[in-house]
């Protein structure tokens, strides 16, 4: 068995140390739900969360090299280009809180992208697929009444998920703002995008080794986070988490 080490290139393997990790992947299109149950998720499993999306969000708000590289292509609905996605999210799997594995919001998007993975991780990491299933026509209502709190990044709904307080965020007390990706337009390039280059990831880990769960995302949010646990369960008798 396999850890995660720190190399200075990259998540690698050691033969030494026995210790296996695991690598939780969100799969779904926009507005699923996959940002909404992840913190939680995170805690139960204690692992990091780790959205590709808000750490480009980050790079936009710092105006750093690689934010203002991304930013046109976000905006437009895009996915931003394999090479500015792997170095951002390996550097950032490379941390020591990601050595017993991490959840993975938002990547990979497209098979490139898993294969990518693959071989950056240990033959004895496993990976889970959640695939978060929900049709394009609750998903335009859901993205358009979103906010997202600056700070803490947790989503609520104007409908769906009001805050106690307007524009305040429940958990942090942090401003909440509307995405720039979040207008009706952008949303519907972003829906023809996934369709095209991230819903092959569904049958890529289908046939990988059991790896893909389905969770039906329409159901009210308590009952698919009740879903996320008996999917997430039935896998920890196979190999604990
Ligand atoms: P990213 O930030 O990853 O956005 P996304 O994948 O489009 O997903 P969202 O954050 O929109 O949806 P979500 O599933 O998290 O939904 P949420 O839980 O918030 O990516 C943004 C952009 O970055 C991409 O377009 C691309 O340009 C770039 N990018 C990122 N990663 C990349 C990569 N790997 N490669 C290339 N480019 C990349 O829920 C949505 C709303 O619904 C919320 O308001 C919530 O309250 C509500 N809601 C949730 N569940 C329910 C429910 N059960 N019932 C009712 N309402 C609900």
């Amino acid at each position: 068995m396999g850890c995660i080490l720190l190399t200075g290139q990259g998540v690698a393997m050691s033969q030494s140390n026995q210790k296996a990790a695991t690598i939780v992947v969100l799969l779904g299109p926009p507005g699923a739900g996959k940002g909404t149950h992840a913190t939680a998720m995170s805690e139960h499993l204690s692992l990091p969360h780790i959205s590709t999306g808000d750490l480009f969000r980050e790079n936009i708000r710092n105006n750093t090299v690689l934010g203002q590289n991304v930013k046109s292509f976000m905006n437009q609905g895009k996915l931003v280009p394999d090479e500015l996605v792997l170095d951002m999210l390996f550097q950032r799997m490379e941390a020591p809180d990601c050595a017993r594995g991490c959840i993975l919001d938002g990547f990979p998007r497209t098979v490139a992208q898993a294969k990518a993975l693959d071989a950056k991780l240990s033959k004895n990491t496993r990976i889970i697929a959640l695939n978060f299933n929900v049709p394009d026509s609750v998903l335009i209502e859901r993205i358009t009444g979103r906010l997202v709190c600056k700070d803490c990044k947790k989503p609520f709904h104007k409908r769906f998920d009001p805050p106690k307080q307007a524009n305040v965020c429940d958990t942090c007390g942090g401003t909440l703002v509307t995405r720039e990706d979040d207008q009706e337009n952008i949303v519907r390039k972003r829906l023809e995008v996934y369709h095209e280059e991230s819903q092959p990831l569904i049958e890529y880990y289908a046939k990988k080794n059991d790896s893909l769960r389905e969770v039906d995302s329409q159901n009210p949010k308590e009952q698919v986070f009740r879903d996320i646990l008996l999917a997430l369960s039935t896998l920890k008798t196979k190999e604990s988490l």
